[in-house]
This record gives C-alpha cells, structure tokens and sequence, in this order.
C-alpha cells in the first residue's frame, strides 16, 4: 500500500515516520509513505497557499490551485483520496478495515480556518476522527494511517489485532503479566489453568460484560446474539 499525504507541515510526521511499529513497516516495505509540501505546489507569489474568505470572516482560507495540482501529479486510476474534516464520516475499525483494501490513499491535510469548498470535490470520502475540533488534519491524518497499516499483513501478528477492541463490535479482554500477586490485586485463576476452551469463554464473557458496562451502544451491532 501506498499513502501519500499533503500537508502544510511536513515536519508533524517526523516522530510518527521514525519510531516503532511505522517505522518497522515503512523499512519492511509493506507501506510506503510520502510526506508532501502544500506550499510546494502553489503558482501564486512566495509559494501563497492561503487567502481571506470571500465575503468576510476571521481567518485564511485554504487555496484551491495548489491541492488540486497536488491531487493531479499524484492521482492514478488506483487512488482514493480522502479529505480530513470534523464534517467528515466519524472514523472507526470498519473504516480502517474498509480503507486496508486501496492500493493508494491520497489523505488531504485541511488547516487553518479552513479550506475552500471546491476542494471537497477531490476527495472520495471525508473523514472526521471525532466530534472535536484538532488545529489541522494533520494528526486526524496520522491516526488514519497507523490504525490502517497495523492492519497490512505481516506488520504485526495476527493474533495482536484479531481480539482488538471493535472487532465483532466488542471490547478487548483484560491481559495480565508477571508478577501474579501485585499490591494484592491477583491475576484470575483461570488464567494459569492451561485450559484453553475454558480461557477462551472467560475472555469471551469479559469482552461481552466489559461492552455492556462500557458501550452498550456497540452491542446492539455486535454478532453476540447471533446476527
Ligand atoms: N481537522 C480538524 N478537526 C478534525 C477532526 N476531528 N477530524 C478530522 N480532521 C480534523
């Protein structure tokens, strides 16, 4: 898979490009990632990406010419583009598994006040991380990225992502590591009983109590009462 994403702060995605589970699979080659400038598209004088609203109103609007040069040296018959926005579809796993099949995301970066309406007329899908309001599209770009290539085989082992909270719509199952005993709070017995049917529904019926408690919301989407 390849994720290319236009951005007016490149330097955002140094951390997020060079530590731990990214970095492996950027190394790995199973993703590759290309950071692009904005400003390096734009035609206007002193590379301008931004200008007043028309009509009035605080702040600079995001420029059409240099996203849409942009979308245009990149885009192939294989891309999606997406648009973060807080008016986007809220992202969850579904959408994450949903995005794992493209070959090519183009991810447009939105900052400032905002961006010019005729921009949304690139994107495939405009996405939103959350009911709240981030100073860019930047880590809404990143958050979309890591929950998408955890997802690409061979980057981490199955098993870490197949009991992942959200999968059958149910949280994740408590785990517990050495030691047992600690500051009183001991791991559950069944946990060391090598019985692995019996651990197997124990987590099974934490997973389902643990969503009743916490999201109940999620259960009435879940497979639990077998849907
Ligand atoms: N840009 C600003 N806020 C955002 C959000 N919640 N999701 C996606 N992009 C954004």
């Amino acid at each position: 898979m390849k994720i290319d994403i236009l951005t007016l702060f490149p330097k955002m995605f140094d951390g997020f490009l060079s530590e731990s589970i990214i970095k492996r699979a950027i190394e790995n080659k199973k993703v590759t990632i290309n950071i692009y400038d904005i400003r390096d598209f734009s035609k206007g004088p002193h590379k301008k990406v931004d200008d007043y609203s028309y009509g009035g109103g605080a702040g600079m609007v995001l420029m059409p010419q240099p996203i849409f040069d942009a979308v245009d040296y990149l885009k192939t018959s294989d891309s999606f583009v997406i648009l973060v926005t807080p008016q986007g579809h809220t992202y969850k796993q579904s959408l994450a598994k949903f995005l794992l099949q493209k070959k090519h995301l183009i991810i447009i970066c939105g900052h400032y006040e905002g961006f010019d309406e005729r921009i949304r007329t690139l994107a495939d899908m405009e996405i939103s991380i959350g009911d709240y309001i981030l100073t860019g599209g930047e880590l809404a770009s990143m958050v979309i990225s890591d929950s998408i290539i955890r997802l690409i085989d061979g980057v981490i082992t199955r098993e870490s992502y197949e009991n992942d909270s959200f999968t059958d719509n149910l949280l994740d199952y408590p785990v517990y590591t050495k030691p047992y005993d600690f500051r009183g709070m001991k791991v559950p017995d069944i946990l060391l009983s090598g019985h692995h049917e019996n651990i197997n529904k124990w987590r099974r019926e934490e997973q389902i109590k643990k969503t009743q408690e916490r999201r109940p919301d999620l259960l009435e989407k879940s497979d639990i009462y077998g849907e």
